[in-house]
């Protein structure tokens, strides 16, 4: 074979992978994974007392809602198809027991019964409506910032809070949350929703538990989003970085405790532990894109250090190929409308 020039025989290669890279239309029907908008969920600020929406410094693009805008961002994401929105609210005032977090006229609540009401219009109006999802966590409402109340030594406490919390996911539910989502990372944080949701007759209001949330300097952004009081860290209730094996014990936990669909938190440095959870999970497995993710890539784009779009694709795709069914992303809206553009 090696003393032959001839053409033909030099094609001739039983292997050519970029055979079926060759053209666009190829290179759509052969694709393994595909963004959906419907995959999508788009996570929203809400804070109280604003005239006017307050951009997020470090999340470009981002803003902290009145609660008039924040129905018009639901709005927008229902008619883009997008998957649903996971509402954050901001309270005008904070304490140690975070009492805004489950006042069935707090901010989150308000800003849950209006997106209910629009979510119920797009259905109405022959659309599919948005799923409307709640946090369910205290750090927001909190005049300390952690995710849960302080003993007298300023540690978490973590069965205190769990009452806190079921009582929050009651007032979410109760103004029209379809999903409650628990992030404090709290033990028992799910069993103890489910029941209190269930005595309150919300037995069709589904928990997405944040079960392998790492403590991430990717939230940073984030602190900011929602004015954080927060001093120090969340290490003695989120994960350390290093563990996989941990992450597994946290989803099985949650799922034993009746969690409908279980997270990932922050995705894109955590993509293994997310395949793995993907692997054995027979619910929903989501994943969520952090305010850090974002300001890196609208960082560096604003740079013109990278191709902003096809980095912003680039990174959910890839968490979409991990293993995600359903991916928390602040740049849902632009994806959707990207996707439902077509190329
Ligand atoms: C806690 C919560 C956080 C985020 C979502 N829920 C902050 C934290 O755990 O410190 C971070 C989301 C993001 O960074 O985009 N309520």
């Amino acid at each position: 074979m090696t003393d032959a020039p001839g053409a033909a025989r030099d094609a001739y290669r039983p292997y050519r992978p970029h055979r079926l890279r060759t053209t666009r239309a190829m290179r759509r029907l052969v694709a393994e994974t595909r963004l959906h908008p419907g995959d999508l969920v788009l996570p929203l600020f809400v804070k109280e007392g604003l005239d006017a929406p307050v951009p997020i410094k470090a999340m470009p693009g981002q803003v902290q809602h009145t609660e008039e805008t924040l129905a018009d961002a639901v709005r927008a994401a229902a008619d883009a198809g997008v998957g649903g929105v996971m509402l954050f609210g901001i309270p005008a005032e904070r304490d140690a027991t975070g009492s805004a977090g489950d006042d069935p006229d707090g901010i989150l609540q308000r800003a849950l019964r209006a997106s209910r009401e629009v979510s119920d219009e797009a259905l109405a109006a022959g659309g599919t409506g948005v799923v409307v999802m709640a946090d369910t966590c205290l750090d927001e409402f909190t005049d300390h910032g952690h995710c849960g109340l302080l003993d007298e030594q300023g540690r978490v406490d973590n069965d205190a809070t769990l009452e806190r919390y079921a009582s929050m996911a009651v007032a979410q539910a109760t103004a029209g949350a379809d999903v409650v989502a628990p992030s404090g990372m709290m033990d028992g944080q799910v069993e103890v929703i489910r029941e209190a949701l269930d005595r309150a007759g919300f037995t069709d209001v589904s928990v997405l538990a944040y079960s392998a949330k790492y403590a991430s300097a990717f939230y940073g952004p984030f602190r900011e989003a929602v004015d954080s009081a927060l001093q120090g860290d969340r290490r003695t209730y989120q994960m350390d970085a290093g563990n996989l094996r941990e992450g597994l014990r946290e989803a099985d936990l949650d799922l034993a405790e009746g969690a409908d669909m279980v997270m990932v938190k922050p995705a894109g440095s955590y993509l293994d532990v997310l395949a793995a959870v993907a692997e054995r999970s027979e619910v929903p497995v989501a994943a969520y894109q952090v305010s850090g993710e974002y300001a890196m890539i609208e960082a560096a784009a604003a740079h013109g250090w990278i191709d902003r779009e096809a980095a912003i694709d680039e990174s959910v795709l890839g968490i979409k190929r991990a293993g995600a069914d359903v991916i928390l992303t602040y740049w849902a809206l632009e994806i959707a409308g990207r996707l439902t553009k077509g190329p």
